[in-house]
């Protein structure tokens, strides 16, 4: 597996530093809120088991999947919900946890279904945003932790065909990957 990654691009030790330090922002801003945490299916579990313990107030979580991509590594445009929330999300202040923010579709698609069901607030949270990608412009993270270049990265929770999630960091997968 390890063969397969051509460098690290963000260590355990620095993904950790950043998770704390967003955990800390997310708890000063959502102080007598009733957060709920939606984390998007599967890449952002690492993130969500990590971020959600750095979040020192009352929070309460709930998971969404959707699919895009299929096992390619760009983005077919077209988002289906494969599952969606266990609960009516009105009077939640809603925190989307997405493990990468790329084209912006997935989201963009997500953040007006969500919002059409009327919660308090809505807000992104994405552990990467590859900036130089995005196609839809009107959708933004408040919350963000590292901006990274336009290569396509796998581990903490990230895949290529369903593979590398489990690696601690994040690293840029060798093109020969997916260009066989
Ligand atoms: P978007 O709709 O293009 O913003 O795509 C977001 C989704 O694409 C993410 O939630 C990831 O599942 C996937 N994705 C985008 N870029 C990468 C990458 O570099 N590595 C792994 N998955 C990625
Ligand atoms: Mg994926």
């Amino acid at each position: 597996m390890i063969h397969d990654i051509e460098r690290i691009l963000i260590s355990e030790e620095a993904l950790h530093e950043k998770v704390q330090e967003l955990g800390r922002q997310i708890s000063e801003d959502y102080r007598g809120r009733r957060l709920l945490l939606v984390s998007i299916l599967k890449g952002s579990v690492i993130f969500m088991a990590d971020l959600m313990r750095a979040i020192t107030v009352p929070c309460e979580i709930d998971f969404m999947a959707v699919s895009s991509y299929g096992d390619g590594v760009k983005t077919s445009g077209e988002v289906q919900i494969k599952k969606d929330l266990d609960r009516k999300i009105e009077n939640y202040d809603l925190l989307i946890v997405e493990d990468i923010l790329d084209s912006g579709k997935t989201l963009s698609y997500l953040m007006k279904v969500l919002a059409a069901r009327n919660p308090s607030s809505i807000r992104i949270c994405t552990l990467l945003d590859k900036p130089d990608r995005r196609e839809a412009t009107d959708v933004a993270a408040h919350y963000s932790g590292f901006q990274i270049p336009d290569a396509f990265v796998v581990g903490y929770g990230l895949d290529y065909a369903e593979k590398y999630r489990n690696l601690p960091y994040v690293g840029i997968l060798k093109p020969s990957v997916y260009e066989k």
